[in-house]
């Protein structure tokens, strides 16, 4: 289908998510981002612990006790007549299985670094994720207002540690208290860093030994710099945009989050180079944000976002056509033709109805519990959105009843909870157990809180000697059953039926993948 104007819709969208570790500048760039698209007017809005407005996307007793915000929200905001789709992620380390499964949605991802602390571990884990669809990534050092690691040498290590080959955009002046401000190789331009928020540029003509840098930036600074910017230019080939959208390189931007500078570069970046909403792949076929006929998937459940409404939120990401108020649905799993007559969306924590919605965007649909993650809909055609995957959990714990009699409705909570993605649910083969696995310690303090305040079940968790978790697919349905009666003391089945092998060592689980090479040990699981 051609209609240009669905395809200017298009054109005039992004949707990303912002991936870095804990305190590497993330809600702190988010917030800079908001205010560049009026979203909110003050810096604090999103952060400010205490603040009432912070209150609003306070969505349970546990982010308000520890101060951290343990859900994925989404944010849209419009930056020179572009929409802009922030998918939010939990930037706490306790982050859970969401902040995953959030990648698969977007089109783009921005990596925050820390400049004196270079590539951590978090970070890794989430550019593995977004490799799984060749997610074209932009990334930002921060906190270059203090003193920093050489960015050479920061960009090494993206380079070796991210396998993502860097190209500089801009070029930082010196770091910390004399940090000076950001070259932009590409246009020739410097933008200098004064006083936090004052922002002046001007261009240096020809020659970089102009003197204007040497007055603005001070002689020995500007030598210094002068050398480096040399070599990086030797270096570095242009940037290369379908390189970038096939995910293999990633230009870097470099600035201070907290004095607002560079996230204008970050943000003209998304627009100028970042892919307006992309296709998806389907069970059948690839499915163009062009069609006509609406598609969406669901990739995230979120419960109890307000507690007026003591609800359940599906988060759907369009794919292609069009949302409009009322129109009829076919939910494809449970083969059900549904109205969508209260769609919404959502800014700056409240919830806002709307009448239309263009692929790239995320609505939230009221989810009376017939909803799961990776739930296909369309206007009729029988297909099923692939890629929106469970990932093998990396933490385990054994729960118990504090009342045993309450066994049913621990497993029918359960069952909820792991449907909305909050956690897995195992039982083992050779036992009556039941055995969560979850990616961020956090999400057990989740499930029992919800078991408590939603199902009136009393839980406990307890540590289990489990460290690994892989699923367990063959070709060959023999090998399944002799590996089945071999390692039954190993293996359970998760929510959906299917074998996973529960590793209590990593020397364990090499073993029994060497020993087994007709088998293979998946990580990640489609829905
Ligand atoms: P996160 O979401 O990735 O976890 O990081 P966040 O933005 O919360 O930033 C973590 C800390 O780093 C915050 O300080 C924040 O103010 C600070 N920060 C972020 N960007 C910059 C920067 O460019 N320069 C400097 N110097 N600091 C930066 P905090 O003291 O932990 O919290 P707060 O009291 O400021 O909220």
């Amino acid at each position: 289908m051609f209609n240009s104007n669905h395809e200017q819709e298009l054109n005039k969208r992004r949707t990303f998510a912002i991936i870095s570790h804990p305190d590497a500048g993330k809600t702190t760039i988010t917030e800079k981002m908001l205010l560049f698209g009026k979203v909110i007017r003050f810096s604090g809005t999103i952060k400010g612990r205490g603040n009432g407005k912070y209150a609003k996307s306070d969505w349970m007793n546990i982010e308000k006790e520890r101060g951290i915000s343990v859900t994925t929200s989404v944010m849209q905001f419009r930056y020179k007549n572009i929409l802009m789709n922030l998918l939010d992620t939990p930037g706490h380390q306790d982050f859970s299985e969401d902040t995953y499964r959030i990648l698969t949605a977007v089109d783009c991802c921005l990596v925050v670094i820390d400049a004196a602390k270079g590539i951590e571990e978090r970070t890794k884990k989430l550019i593995d994720v977004t490799r799984i669809h060749k997610t074209p990534i932009i990334t930002f050092i921060n906190k270059l207002d203090r003193d920093s690691r050489e960015p050479m040498e920061i960009i090494d290590e993206i380079e070796k540690e991210l396998q993502l080959d860097c190209i500089p955009v801009t070029w930082p002046i010196s770091c910390g208290k004399n940090f000076k401000g950001v070259y932009d190789i590409h246009d020739k331009i410097i933008y200098l860093y004064k006083n936090k928020l004052f922002k002046k540029k001007f261009v240096i003509l020809n020659r970089l030994s102009d003197s204007l840098l040497d007055e603005q930036i001070n002689i020995d600074l500007s030598i210094n710099f002068q050398k480096e910017l040399e070599l990086i230019i030797n270096v570095y080939p242009e940037f290369n945009k379908e390189k970038f959208l096939k995910g293999i390189i990633t230009p870097v931007f470099f600035g201070s989050a907290l004095g607002n500078f560079g996230v204008d570069h970050l943000l003209n970046s998304l627009i100028k180079w970042a892919p307006p909403p992309l296709h998806r792949q389907s069970d059948k076929r690839k499915v163009s944000p062009r069609e006509e006929k609406f598609t969406g998937f669901i990739f995230k459940i979120q419960a109890n976002m307000d507690l007026k409404h003591r609800d359940r939120i599906a988060f759907m990401r369009i794919v292609s056509g069009q949302y409009t108020k009322g129109m009829k649905l076919k939910h494809i799993r449970i083969k059900k033709n549904i109205t969508v007559s209260d769609a919404f969306t959502f800014l700056a924590g409240d919830r806002i109805s709307i009448k239309k919605a263009y692929p790239g965007d995320v609505i939230g649909l009221h989810n009376h519990g017939t909803i799961r993650i990776g739930d296909t809909f369309t206007e009729g055609e029988e297909i099923k959105f692939i890629g929106i995957p469970s990932f093998a959990p990396e933490i385990f714990r054994l729960i118990h009843l504090k009342n045993p009699l309450k066994q049913k409705q621990l497993k029918k909570g359960l069952i909820q909870l792991s449907e909305e993605g909050t956690v897995q649910v195992f039982r083992p083969i050779v036992n009556n157990n039941l055995i969560l696995g979850a990616i961020g310690v956090l999400q057990f303090d989740v499930v029992i809180e919800r078991l408590r305040t939603e199902y009136n079940i009393d839980a406990i968790y307890k540590k289990v000697n489990i460290i690994l978790a892989r699923w367990i697919r063959s070709e060959n349905h023999r090998s399944i059953n002799n590996f089945k009666n071999n390692y039954s003391a190993y293996l359970a089945y998760d929510s959906s039926n299917y074998l996973i092998y529960l590793a209590p060592s990593v020397a364990n689980l090499n073993i029994v993948m060497t020993q087994n090479s007709d088998i293979f040990f998946d990580t990640i699981r489609e829905q």
